[in-house]
């Protein structure tokens, strides 16, 4: 058992979480959502949000390290996202590089291994740049598994993977008669990945915005009314709590 402390609010209210260290998700994915509504409440322009976001990422991250998760995503740009005005595209282009930038260095001494899920063909030079650096120095690690979804949409992803498939098959190394899940999956950007134990939406959306919808199969979901850059260690916690207490059958009884 994993002794975790919560505080509420008021101190006086101290729930305790135990959590049971033989039942940690081995993969999480989190929607980061609610950094606009988050800079709203504060008069502050979008980006600001999104600059506070980035706060959360840290946290998040070496939390999850700390608790062994294996795998974290998160899922950062969404294909529908490019619906957004331009000067906030742009911006969320930017935090990436930045990111990418600033905490390379340091994921990389923890061991964090970095992963993109999506067609990064479609981004600006620059974040294909630091992307690729990225993947490259980190490759060899032996820690966290850290995919971060950025230009992901879970049907590009379906209908990127059948076309792969076709191919194979038109070149005559893949039988049409035998595609089965196994072979099927491993055209997914995920590839490798273990399906989401758990899927994590803070800001009080209950939907799913087109994110691994293959994956997403048998997880777990837990919802949150926080906006990401209010989420805390605390709430990574109490999800992975509620979900050690469900009961996953897939399908059995
Ligand atoms: C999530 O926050 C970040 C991205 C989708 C890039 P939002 O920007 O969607 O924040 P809300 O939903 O408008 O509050
Ligand atoms: C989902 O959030 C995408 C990301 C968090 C990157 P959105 O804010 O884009 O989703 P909708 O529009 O509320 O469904
Ligand atoms: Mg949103």
């Amino acid at each position: 058992m994993l002794d975790i402390f919560k505080t509420n609010k008021s101190r006086k209210n101290k729930e305790q979480i135990v959590l049971d260290k033989e039942n940690i998700p081995k993969h999480i994915a989190i929607i980061m959502d609610g950094n606009g509504r988050w800079a709203k409440q504060r008069n502050l322009p979008r980006t600001m949000g999104h600059k506070a976001g980035v706060e959360t990422i840290r946290k998040v991250i070496k939390e999850s390290n700390k608790l062994g998760i294996k795998y974290l995503t998160l899922y950062a740009f969404s294909t529908e996202n490019w619906k957004r005005p331009n000067d906030e595209v742009s911006a969320l282009m930017k935090l990436l590089v930045e990111y990418l930038k600033n905490e390379l260095e340091e994921l990389n001494k923890n061991q964090v291994v970095i992963n993109i899920l999506g067609d990064i063909d479609k981004l600006p030079s620059d974040a294909q740049r630091e992307i690729k650096k990225a993947i490259v120095t980190t490759k060899d690690n032996i820690g966290i598994s850290l995919n971060i979804a950025f230009n992901y949409g879970g049907r590009d992803e379906i209908l990127r993977a059948v076309n792969l498939v076709l191919e194979e098959v038109k070149k005559g190394n893949i039988n049409e008669d035998s595609i089965s899940e196994d072979i099927f999956e491993k055209y997914l950007y995920t590839y490798n990945i273990p399906d989401p134990d758990l899927i994590i939406r803070p800001s009080g959306e209950q939907r799913i915005s087109n994110f691994l919808l293959w994956q997403c199969a048998y997880s777990e979901f837990w919802y949150s009314n926080v906006c990401w850059p209010d989420f805390k260690e605390e709430h990574l916690h109490k999800a992975i709590y509620d979900y050690q207490h469900r009961d996953r059958r897939y399908g059995g009884v």
